[in-house]
């Protein structure tokens, strides 16, 4: 038989089974004479997949033999990565009141997080303070209560707005503060938000910025730093004015990374120290403290 009636037979066997079509790999292309003979030279390597098997003629030396006939079919493609999910876009809230804001918040979609959450946590302190700290997003106690800057760092926080003669708990804006966080969602296993995380949540952030006006902020870390002035490095950074919607900014280091010196006092106290300056340049600012 010859290779080409081998090659019909397969086929035509194939079609009795039920199959439509019939891929033909380029060493049988070029065995039925549709590609350059050249080809037919080189045998296709042989794949995993070998539906119909059918014994290939052995080479014998000096004697001519028919080309091998590679029956295999094209092995399946594999499955196309899974679509990167599409959030809604946020909600324009640029002129919304505190309940539309706070409830736009409640209820927002627009990135991965909100399927890992358990609070949306949106805001502590005086909404008229003219004071305003601006962390990166909630840990795990933050979370699990629903307000910001409660776990370890917040308490540090909370102790550091008590030396600037402050108290988060009042509602008197001579000694009030407003806190909230670049997002308002925790990222799971309190990784850093990633950007479209904090593109999708800071409109809500700039509507809160708008409505408390405070007279100077304060930009916690890294993360509050780059995506509200775009710059990086806060090891640089702080210590010196920005602005944030044309409010003077002051960025200082995150309350997290000072308690990472807590087992050294020597570096504790140094990197407080710090923080101190900074947030005396704020207190004077604010036209209070030396
Ligand atoms: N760290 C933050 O940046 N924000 C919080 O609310 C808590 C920890």
């Amino acid at each position: 038989m010859t290779v080409i009636e081998q090659l019909i037979r397969i086929v035509r066997e194939r079609q009795r089974r039920g199959a439509k079509f019939a891929e033909l790999s380029p060493h049988n292309l070029a065995v039925l004479g549709m590609r350059h003979a050249s080809a037919a030279a080189k045998p296709t390597p042989a794949p995993a997949q070998r539906p119909v098997s059918q014994p290939r003629p052995s080479p014998v030396r000096g004697a001519s033999v028919a080309p091998a006939l590679d029956i295999s079919v094209a092995p399946p493609a594999p499955p196309p990565p899974p679509a990167p999910a599409v959030y809604p876009p946020p909600p324009d809230v640029r002129t919304a009141d505190w309940e539309t804001l706070r409830q736009a918040c409640l209820s927002c979609q627009c990135c991965g997080l909100c399927a890992t959450r358990h609070s949306v946590v949106i805001e502590d302190g005086c909404r008229n303070a003219p004071l305003m700290f601006i962390g990166e997003g909630p840990g795990a106690d933050e979370d699990a209560q629903g307000v910001p800057f409660v776990g370890r760092a917040g308490q540090l926080l909370t102790r550091m707005i008590g030396a600037m003669g402050r108290d988060r708990a009042s509602d008197d804006p001579a000694k009030a503060v407003y806190i909230a966080n670049i997002v308002k969602c925790r990222p799971p296993g309190n990784r850093n938000p990633l950007p479209d995380e904090a593109k999708a949540c800071t409109g809500y952030l700039y509507r809160q910025i708008s409505l408390v006006k405070p007279k100077a902020i304060v930009l916690l870390g890294n993360v509050a730093l780059k995506f509200l002035t775009g710059r990086s490095g806060i090891m640089g950074a702080r210590g010196k004015w920005v602005e944030v919607c044309g409010i003077p900014a002051m960025p200082t280091f995150h309350p997290s990374y000072v308690i990472r010196f807590e087992q050294y006092p020597r570096q504790f106290h140094d990197t407080k120290l710090l923080v101190w300056q900074d947030l005396q340049q704020v207190m004077k600012k604010l036209g209070e403290g030396k």
